[in-house]
């Protein structure tokens, strides 16, 4: 794939100034090595469709009372997320889940916690858009409303004709969600300390994160079978190959009634299907920037990385108090892949340490990335 993808480019060198812009015009400004995600052939991805997207991702007029925007939801310094145990509507109406992080995502198969099937950046955006239960934004039914605002700003009038060139009509909502996508699509986050690490800098990460790392990988702790791949959310097997793309599984969080019930309302993929076999059943969520992103699992339910790293330590999670007491390691709906690990405070220490390896601070403070509207703090 590499060499094709230099093959391409050496061919493109001779008809343009900068040789490392793809053929297609759109500089990925990624580092040597890193290839640019697929973009889907009806949304060709241009700087003007992602310079509208990112304005959309952070503007409040996308929530129909103003109260809420993509970015607010989905804060840079957070990790892209909000900070809430679990996310909070225009309306105040409070998120089944828990807000998930955004970082590569246009090399996702999946998205979301819950929706093994849903693999479109442009149609994913629709749920917090157009959504109504929960709502989100609040634009469901009132689609010309959100169209007919963006018409009447100059400031649209303009993004929109450079991101369309030669549409008569260029403000729809597909252009919305297609302009929104191709921002997301430039979110990458592949250069962390320990990427950095892994490309030779032996100094990026320090000794107890490369202990962390070693203890991640190895089929002791057995972190990696879940959390592999490039964004360490992939099936994979003990040599780090990957198996799937992605891997959805109970981890044992509750147990509820001794036959493994979640809470209700956080039962994850059985609120969606109904299915007995889906009860606690979410997709793995990536762990780039995740030392940012707590509170942690898809209820929120996680306070820190100490915490979350205790439940894998322990084989799952023991409540002894209040309306959900149950000891999840002992749930029947718990993946045999968790299992009590036997780690020391030291050990537990050093998988933090590595899980914190993963936070790119360039990422997160990108101006490519950023707010573009002037706010007051
Ligand atoms: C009210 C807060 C809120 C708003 C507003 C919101 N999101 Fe989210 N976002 C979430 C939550 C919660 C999830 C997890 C949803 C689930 O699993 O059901 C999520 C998930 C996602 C995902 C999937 C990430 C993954 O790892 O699979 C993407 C992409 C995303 N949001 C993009 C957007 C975009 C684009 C907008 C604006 C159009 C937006 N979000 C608005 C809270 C929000
Ligand atoms: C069986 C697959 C599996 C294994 C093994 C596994 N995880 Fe996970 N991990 C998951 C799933 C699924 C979630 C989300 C669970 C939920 O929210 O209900 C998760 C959540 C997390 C989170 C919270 C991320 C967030 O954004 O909420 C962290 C951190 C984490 N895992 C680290 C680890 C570490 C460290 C290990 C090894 C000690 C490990 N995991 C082993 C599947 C796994």
């Amino acid at each position: 794939m590499r060499g094709a993808l230099i093959a391409i480019v050496a061919t493109a060198c001779c008809a343009c100034t900068a040789p490392e812009t793809p053929p297609n015009g759109f500089d990925w400004g990624l580092a040597p090595g890193i290839e640019p995600p697929p973009v889907p052939a009806a949304n060709p991805q241009t700087a003007q469709k992602v310079e509208l997207g990112r304005h959309l991702f952070y503007d409040f007029r996308l929530a129909r009372n103003e109260k809420r925007s993509c970015g607010i939801c989905h804060e840079d310094k957070k990790g892209f997320t909000d900070g809430f145990v679990r996310a909070v509507g225009a309306t105040n109406e409070v998120h089944p889940r828990n807000t998930l992080s955004l970082s590569n995502l246009g090399y996702r198969e999946s998205l979301t916690w819950v929706h093994p099937e849903l693999g479109s950046l442009e149609e994913q955006l629709l749920i917090p858009l157009l959504g109504t239960d929960p709502i989100e934004l609040g634009f469901g039914g009132h689609e010309d409303e959100l169209t007919e605002r963006l018409a009447a700003l100059p400031l649209y009038q303009d993004l929109f004709a450079a991101a369309y060139p030669g549409s008569p009509n260029p403000i729809t909502l597909e252009s919305v969600a297609m302009a929104i996508a191709a921002f997301e699509r430039t979110m990458i986050s592949r250069n962390a300390p320990y990427d950095r690490y892994l490309r030779g800098e032996r100094d990026a990460i320090s000794d107890d994160a490369r202990r962390g790392a070693e203890l991640f990988f190895s089929p002791r702790a057995g972190c990696s079978r879940c959390h592999g791949g490039d964004d360490f959310m992939a099936i994979a097997d003990d040599s780090g190959e990957v198996m799937a793309a992605h891997g959805f599984f109970n981890v044992g969080l509750y147990n509820v009634d001794g036959a493994g019930a979640y809470p209700d309302g956080r039962t994850g993929r059985h609120s969606i299907t109904g299915d007995p076999d889906d009860m606690g059943v979410v997709r793995v969520p990536t762990l780039r920037n995740v030392e940012r992103s707590h509170p942690y699992f898809s209820d929120g339910s996680g306070a820190s990385l100490e915490d979350v790293v205790a439940v894998f330590d322990r084989g799952g999670r023991l409540t002894d108090s209040g309306p959900n007491v149950g000891d999840g390691r002992d749930s029947p709906l718990k993946s045999p892949l968790i299992k009590p690990l036997g780690l020391s405070e030291t050990e537990r220490g050093q998988l933090v340490a590595f899980l914190c390896s993963l936070t790119e601070e360039e990422f997160l403070t990108d101006p490519r990335f950023s707010d573009p509207f002037p706010r007051d703090e």
